[in-house]
């Protein structure tokens, strides 16, 4: 019967994910079935971005012995809270392997797989190869440098997926780019919070009150606005630059 359910739940993403208390909303579940290879997510603030991708992880980690999983962000802090994400809903799957090691930025699991947490620091990354999966959290803030250093993990696997979430963060960089160009190797997903069911008009009216129309377009709205702070339009500093942009992932 146990057997039965976990085959069931190693299929069906969306069946571990009640198993942990969670229903997914419509995109999540979409998402989970899915499973791609690449996929982007220009999600509002407290869409649920977080919460999707770290049940993704856990499905890897589960159902795929030895799996290598890497959390790549911006910062130390912002890596270890999807860890700690994936370790709560870990706690809460009855049946799942038992973890045998434990740290702030890794845990390993009784069939072998691994997650890693890693710092936004370029030079802590090299070395690390044959990853099945590689989140990039806040990808609109993760330096080009960095996601240069991420890319050679999934060289030696062919089937290794990539899942980048973020919301906008001016009009540049790798999620800018990658999120307008015509390849169509990336699964797009967009999530506004209007389209999430717990974000209530009052919280929005607040937000608007205190970020102000621009940052509140880009955290909730997933406009790609200029930085406010800069004094030029990116347009112009890219034309004083080149026009040549290499793509990070062919
Ligand atoms: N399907 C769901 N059902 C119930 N609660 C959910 C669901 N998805 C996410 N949540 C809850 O909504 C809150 C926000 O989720 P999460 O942290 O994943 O969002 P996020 O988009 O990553 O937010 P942020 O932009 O602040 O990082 C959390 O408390 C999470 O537990
Ligand atoms: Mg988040």
């Amino acid at each position: 019967m146990l057997i039965a359910h976990d085959f069931a739940r190693a299929v069906d993403p969306v069946l571990m994910a009640t198993d942990c208390g969670i229903t997914p909303d419509p995109w999540q579940a979409e998402l989970l079935r899915l499973n791609p290879k690449r996929a982007l997510l220009l999600c509002s603030r407290q869409s649920g971005k977080t919460t999707v991708t770290a049940l993704m992880a856990l499905h890897r980690a589960i159902y795929e012995t030895g799996a290598l999983v890497v959390i790549v962000s911006p910062s130390n802090r912002q890596s270890g809270e999807m860890l700690r994400q994936i370790k709560k809903l870990h706690g809460s799957l009855k049946g799942a392997p038992e973890l045998v090691g434990d740290a702030v930025l890794k845990v390993e699991l009784a069939n072998g797989s691994r997650i890693i947490a890693l710092p936004g620091t370029e030079k802590t990354i090299r070395g690390i190869a044959g990853v099945s999966l590689v989140i990039i959290d806040e990808a609109s803030r993760v330096d080009d440098e960095l996601l240069a250093a991420v890319r050679p993990m999934l060289a030696t696997r062919a089937d290794g997926s990539l899942i980048a979430l973020t919301t906008p963060a001016g009009k540049r960089g790798f999620f800018y780019e990658a999120w307008h160009s015509d390849d169509q190797t990336w699964h797009r997903v967009r999530v506004a919070a209007s389209d999430c069911p717990r974000i209530s008009k009052e919280f929005l009216a607040d937000e608007l009150r205190s970020l102000g129309p621009a940052r509140y377009s880009e955290e909730y709205e997933l406009a790609f606005v200029d930085d406010a702070a800069s004094a030029f339009p990116t347009a112009v500093i890219e034309r004083a630059f080149t026009t040549e942009v290499e793509p990070l992932w062919a």
